[in-house]
């Protein structure tokens, strides 16, 4: 099935989103490419940013707020570092090194849940700034390991997906069940 578009492309006049978890479909989603970098998306990506910083996390992928949108915020900056808000609208991944790293991913959608997951140290993103200017950017380190988690939400793949089916399919159970008791409330 052909996913419906949404009768708002994204949600209007609010600071801080829902952030939706798992097991909600729109995580396995694949999203669309957005087509005009516009005020609407601009105050958009002002409400992914405010949503990530409350949450708090480092990273935000548009199907998280459940908008099917090709569309990312990112800030790894260190605590005692200054904020160093990224907006990513279409972002694509063109290289990868061949030396990989592992961290221990987290994701908000999957609360409380750690993993190791191994991925090329470093990559380079081809991507539209919130002015929809066309940048490419190498990102290393924590970046690199951020940009191609949150680029994966955009294809509907989550972190869980690298791991063991046993271990994946025990936290999804857990979630399932989690989504249960809330909707039974
Ligand atoms: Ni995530």
């Amino acid at each position: 099935m052909i996913d419906p578009l949404p009768a708002i492309p994204y949600p209007v006049a609010m600071a801080i989103l829902d952030i939706v978890k798992i097991p909600d479909e729109v995580l396995r989603k694949v999203a669309r490419p957005v087509d005009q970098i516009d005020k609407k998306l601009r105050s958009f990506l002002d409400d992914m940013l405010d949503t990530m910083y409350d949450a708090p996390g480092i990273g935000l992928a548009a199907p998280q707020v459940g908008v099917l949108l090709r569309v990312v915020t990112i800030d790894c900056a260190g605590e005692d570092e200054d904020p160093t808000p990224l907006c990513f609208v279409n972002p694509k991944i063109v290289s990868v090194s061949e030396e990989l790293s592992v961290y221990s991913e987290g994701c908000l959608s999957i609360p409380e849940f750690y993993a190791d997951v191994e991925r090329p140290v470093s990559c380079g993103v081809k991507y539209q700034d919130r002015n929809g200017v066309d940048r490419e950017l190498l990102c290393e380190g924590l970046l690199a390991t951020c940009i191609q988690h949150e680029i994966d939400h955009l294809d509907g793949v989550l972190f869980i997906d690298y791991i063991s089916r046993l271990k994946r399919e025990r936290i999804m159970k857990k979630f399932i069940k989690l989504a249960k008791l809330s909707d039974a409330s």
